[in-house]
């Protein structure tokens, strides 16, 4: 069957979390500028996006459960469950303190997210496209990057289990894992790659993004560009 047509995403609602961030707030133009409703959550109060935002920390249960009740007023029929944590640390030195906080945001509030938007799209017989943010850190250990790299990999897996458990309803489930990309995150990656590996700030930027193939690290739009296609019906 061909399906040539431009990709159309009015009459959807998304729902972005991490919308102040690089890749949520891309994503958000990106989604808003195809027709989308688009809602965006993040942890600051302040916001000056284009979705209807409001804000929640998803590391308290207050927040989470403040989130599932929002979902069920907006009706996602598109999650970019996005948030997420970054911090370094070896099986050496990565306690159980840093584990709570990544797992917390990255592994529990991830999974409630989608759990909530789920619910509510078998609840309304919506099909849907849920998007989870993994990594290529997801896919392989890290020396000094324990923690985040399993979370990610956690988001694969939930991701796998909840496309296999939804597939029924006509619900998608799909996960990005993108390599580098510019955005904020990468301030604090720098910043404790110079605390870690003794580099120059700036340096840890710089040689990953030498080391990417096509010479540079991705922009934020690379990966929204990605979600778009994901969230629609092509
Ligand atoms: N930038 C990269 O190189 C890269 C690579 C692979 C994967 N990713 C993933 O892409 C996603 C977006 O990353 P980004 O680079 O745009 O990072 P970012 O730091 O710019 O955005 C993440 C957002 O999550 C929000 N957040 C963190 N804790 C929260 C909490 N407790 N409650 C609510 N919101 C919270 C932050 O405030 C932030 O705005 C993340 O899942 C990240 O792991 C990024």
């Amino acid at each position: 069957m061909l399906n040539a047509a431009p990709t159309d995403l009015s009459g959807k609602v998304a729902l972005v979390t991490g919308a102040s961030g690089g890749i949520g707030a891309s994503a958000i133009e990106h989604f808003a500028a195809l027709g989308a409703t688009v809602y965006g959550t993040d942890i600051a109060q302040q916001y000056d996006g284009v979705a209807t935002y409001r804000p929640f920390n998803l590391l308290d249960d207050e927040g989470l459960a403040d989130c599932t009740t929002w979902i069920n007023e907006i009706k996602p029929d598109i999650l970019l469950n996005n948030a997420a944590v970054f911090d370094m640390g070896s099986i050496l030195d990565a306690d159980l303190t840093q584990y709570d906080r990544l797992f917390g945001v990255n592994v529990r509030a991830f999974y409630a997210v989608m759990q909530g938007v789920a619910k509510s799209m078998v609840a309304n017989g919506q099909q849907g496209s849920i998007i989870n943010l993994a990594s290529q850190a997801g896919h392989r250990g890290e020396a000094l990057v324990a923690h985040y790299c399993a979370t990610k990999a956690a988001a694969i897996s939930y991701t796998q289990s909840a496309a296999l458990a939804l597939a029924p309803h006509k619900i998608r489930v799909n996960a990005i894992s993108p390599g580098v990309i510019d955005t904020a995150m990468w301030k604090e990656v720098d910043a404790l790659f110079a605390t870690f590996e003794n580099k120059q700030p700036g340096q840890k930027k710089r040689e990953v993004g030498d080391a990417v193939p096509l010479g540079h690290m991705g922009d934020p739009a690379d990966v929204a560009r990605v979600a778009v296609f994901l969230a629609s019906d092509q």
